[in-house]
């Protein structure tokens, strides 16, 4: 067996759209775990929207620079342990980087339970999850008979918050690009509407589509479909604040949204920006629920699965461009 670890580097921050550029696939040796580390192999690597925030600079967590291996979270798996809490072949979380084998303190890896399908740990069981979740229950307050419209809907996050909300009794419209996913979003997932942001004029879908205006918003993309939800929110609607995907991958927008802060007070409005960590001392009941749902047949996992360390870079351009539906991750 090679001792070499493939890893994919961040060359360069990039300045405009993320392109394959600013990757490049290195071989470094594969480290040995120190005392209090654990070595773990990688198996699946989670692409998220949030890989490409952290390149702009610091976030909830430090910015990245060029140079290093790209960040993110992964599910692996224990080759050598030097701390007893874990040994080998337990399953773990971690912010591992885009590589085949990693070395980190135990403590910064969190231990997961065995189960089929192991992908699952990433998705509805993972942040994906957690963060519908906590983001619609606990900032959007929905309740029933009241109407959600979450954005990036057939995305991780959009698809299992539209799912949730409708398990709460509540009429759901998603908005997504493209057509295709729209039909999604409706025949197989159960979202009462779905409107088509590409398709131009959101704000005359909107109206046909949610006649009687928004009570709760779940943003998961700020920019021009934040303002157009806005000026259709109800009075005392809430707005929970999980992204702002429009403007990760690109320049800044020009100016911010009109309506703020104007609409929040004539309105009434709540606007709670989350991280899903915020509610880690209740993780236990929201992994109840979502198991519940899963095994129920209420709430339907959606999972695209790309193969090969060396696709990592495509499949996080490729998640900004819209590709994926679902939970996106990368089997290493
Ligand atoms: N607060 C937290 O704790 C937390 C945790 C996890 C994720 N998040 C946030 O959740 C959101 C979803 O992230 P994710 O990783 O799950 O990605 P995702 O929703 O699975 O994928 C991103 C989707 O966003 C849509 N999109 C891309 N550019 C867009 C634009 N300019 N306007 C509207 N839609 C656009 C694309 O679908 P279309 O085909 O529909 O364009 C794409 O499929 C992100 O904002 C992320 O930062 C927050």
């Amino acid at each position: 067996m090679s001792d070499a670890n493939r890893q994919i580097v961040l060359d360069q921050i990039p300045q405009g759209k993320l392109g394959p550029e600013h990757f490049k696939l290195i071989e470094a040796p594969r480290p040995a775990a120190g005392e209090g580390e654990a070595l773990v192999r990688t198996r699946y690597i989670s692409l998220d929207a949030a890989n490409r925030a952290w390149m702009q600079g610091a976030t909830y967590r430090s910015a990245l620079t060029s140079g290093q291996v790209m960040a993110g979270g992964a599910l692996s798996e224990v080759i050598a342990s030097r701390d007893p809490a874990l040994k080998p072949g337990d399953l773990v979380w971690g912010d591992t980087g885009w590589q085949e084998f990693a070395t980190a303190p135990a403590q910064r890896l969190t231990k997961l339970p065995a189960m089929e399908p192991v992908t699952h740990l990433l998705s509805v069981y993972g942040v994906a999850g957690l963060t519908a979740y906590f983001g619609l229950l606990e900032c959007g307050k929905p309740k029933a008979g009241e109407t959600v419209v979450v954005s990036a809907a057939a995305g991780s996050v959009g698809s299992l918050v539209g799912q949730i909300a409708r398990i709460k009794g509540c009429r759901v419209v998603g908005i997504a690009g493209g057509e295709a996913k729209g039909r999604w979003l409706v025949d197989e997932l159960g979202f009462d509407a779905a409107l088509d942001y590409k398709a131009g004029n959101l704000r005359a879908q909107l109206k046909e589509h949610a006649p009687g205006g928004i009570d709760v918003y779940f943003d998961n993309v700020g920019g021009d479909i934040f303002e157009t939800c806005l000026f259709a929110m109800n009075n005392f609607g809430r707005i929970a604040c999980c992204g702002a995907l429009s403007q990760y991958d690109g320049a800044p927008p020009a100016h911010g949204p009109r309506g703020v802060p104007g609409l929040i007070v004539t309105k009434r409005l709540t606007l709670r920006g989350f991280v899903m960590y915020d509610f880690d001392d209740r993780r236990e009941q929201a992994l109840n629920d979502l198991q519940t749902w899963v095994a129920e047949g209420r709430l339907k996992v959606q999972e695209d699965i790309l193969e090969g360390l060396e696709n990592t870079p495509a499949a996080l351009i490729g998640l900004l461009a819209g590709e994926n539906r679902g939970k996106r991750m990368v089997k290493v």
